[in-house]
């Protein structure tokens, strides 16, 4: 199994993934300090360069940023001869355009932050079969054989949290100027759930300390769902913007 990128996404699977018959790869090769210090810490083999892990992978996991999933697939994909498993947060017309330079692609997206308790693994595409056995080590599921359908679920995902997280931004605010503000999660754990007051705080920080990025990932849904009307995703931006 080979790694393109080797940072928090890969390091988590190497530690999660623990059995004898598999063997990791990644390469430092043009690779920041940070990256090489994560390398050095896994139990991984590093080969000289990034084409050498291409060819010699069973698996070649791209896991590196959104920005660079392309130009990656454009420069190793056709050294890949096995599985190739994009892990970035990609749009699903970045996938089928990324299908274009690998020929066994699977279209995968995690859910939940890698480290966080239970993360959970969408993949799709015809050979996303051949990576089911990767439920031993983290929960895996099959969305389709069509590449894009992991990633646009996964956009969907966030269609949704991030629009209800400025609609909790907006009624807490309410609740705060009339002095409600305890009450106003306790009536709402009511319906919710116990753990809805701690649950909707964590939502409220996260999209308002990084409510640029969060933006930016909404004009992006807005863009690839274009035939759609997504009236509520238009006002959750209109919101964060302020
Ligand atoms: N973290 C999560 O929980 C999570 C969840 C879902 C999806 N994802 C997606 O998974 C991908 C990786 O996330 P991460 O959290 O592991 O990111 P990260 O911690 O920032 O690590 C990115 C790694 O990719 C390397 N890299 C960047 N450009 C490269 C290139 N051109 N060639 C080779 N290596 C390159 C970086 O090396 P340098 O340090 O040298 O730049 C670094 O090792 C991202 O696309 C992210 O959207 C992450």
């Amino acid at each position: 199994m080979g790694f393109i990128g080797f940072g928090k996404v890969s390091k988590n699977l190497v530690e999660m993934i623990k059995s004898e018959e598999i063997m990791f790869v990644t390469s430092a090769e043009n690779r920041s300090s940070e990256t090489v210090e994560n390398i050095r810490k896994s139990d991984v083999r590093i080969l000289d360069t990034f084409k050498d892990v291409a060819i010699q992978s069973d698996i070649l996991i791209s896991a590196n940023s959104p920005k660079n999933a392309l130009n990656i697939a454009r420069e190793y994909g056709k050294y890949a001869k096995g599985i190739y498993l994009d892990l970035n947060n990609i749009s699903p017309d970045t996938a089928h355009e990324i299908n274009e330079h690998a020929d066994n692609l699977v279209d995968g997206a995690i859910i939940g932050k890698i480290d966080s308790p239970n993360p959970t693994l969408l993949i799709s595409g015809e050979n996303a079969d051949d990576l089911l056995f990767l439920s031993d080590f983290i929960k895996t599921v099959k969305i389709s054989d069509r590449i894009g359908d992991a990633s646009i679920l996964k956009m969907l995902r966030s269609t949704y949290t991030k629009t209800l997280s400025a609609l909790l931004i907006e009624s807490h605010e309410i609740a705060k100027i009339h002095n409600l503000e305890e009450e106003f999660f306790d009536v709402l754990s009511l319906t919710e759930g116990k753990d809805f007051r701690e649950k909707s705080l964590s939502r409220i920080n996260n999209t308002l300390k990084s409510s640029k990025r969060k933006s930016e990932e909404l004009e992006e849904i807005i863009s690839y769902f274009n035939e759609n009307e997504l009236i509520m995703v238009k006002a959750a931006l209109k919101k964060l913007n302020q």
